[in-house]
């Protein structure tokens, strides 16, 4: 499938909704969703918002290792690629077709590396070395990820890794149940911050999505 990068921002054609992302230098980056599917084959907003913190901010990326976990369409990790970096997106075998088809879409932009791959969190990573920054958008949604999802995170990072974990608050008591339980395990092994406001895109960020620093806490 090839998309049309001289029409609107957003457009459907062949079960794909396809999504324009623009950056500062005048590129962008394309994203095709799926019309029906599970929750990983939309762009969701603490994506967005990561992305513009990741435009914002490129000389942190440039050079840098990076792995997006449960990356969906790909497109915090493509952004990290685009900025330079050597990227890993991540997600179920399902999305494995959709980060390489969004992959695809955006090669002409990437000037670091990108590869997709299946990370089942709570899984052995031993073949994936730490990372110098692990990205994580939007993963705080279920009971029974927690658990897995803290492991990995804790797996994968060194003392040297920065985990930027954004997330958008949501009213039920069973979601803000889920973000404290999360909280509670991965404060045991990492320090977590608020990314400071004014390393956020000003336009791209609201209230109610959060973007957190976390780093491994250094135990002697
Ligand atoms: C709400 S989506 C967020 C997608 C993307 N990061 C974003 O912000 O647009 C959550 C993602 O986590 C992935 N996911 C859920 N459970 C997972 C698991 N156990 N292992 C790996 N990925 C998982 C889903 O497939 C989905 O892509």
């Amino acid at each position: 499938m090839e998309i049309d990068r001289n029409v609107a921002d957003t457009y459907i054609a062949e079960n794909y909704f396809h999504r324009k992302f623009e950056k500062s230098d005048g590129k962008s980056v394309f994203v095709s969703q799926l019309v029906c599917g599970d929750v990983g084959c939309v762009v969701w907003d603490s994506a967005i918002v990561m992305f513009h913190f990741i435009e914002k901010n490129k000389s942190f990326f440039s050079g840098k290792k990076v792995i997006d976990l449960g990356s969906g369409t790909g497109l915090i990790g493509i952004q990290a690629a685009a900025c330079g970096a050597d990227a890993v997106i991540t997600d179920l075998e399902e999305f494995i077709s959709l980060m390489e088809l969004n992959i695809k879409n955006n090669l002409h932009i990437i000037s670091g590396t990108i590869e997709a791959r299946c990370l089942r969190w709570g899984s052995d990573v031993s073949d994936l070395s730490s990372p110098d920054i692990l990205l994580v958008s939007d993963c705080l949604y279920y009971d029974e990820s927690v658990l897995p999802l803290a492991k990995t995170i804790n797996d994968l990072s060194n003392e040297n890794t920065i985990v930027y974990l954004s997330y958008e608050i949501r009213e039920s008591e069973a979601k803000k149940k889920i973000v404290k339980d999360f909280f509670n395990i991965i404060s045991k092994t990492f320090t977590v911050q608020d990314v400071p406001k004014h390393l956020l895109d000003e336009e791209f960020c609201c209230d109610d999505i959060k973007m957190l620093k976390m780093t491994k806490i250094k135990f002697s």
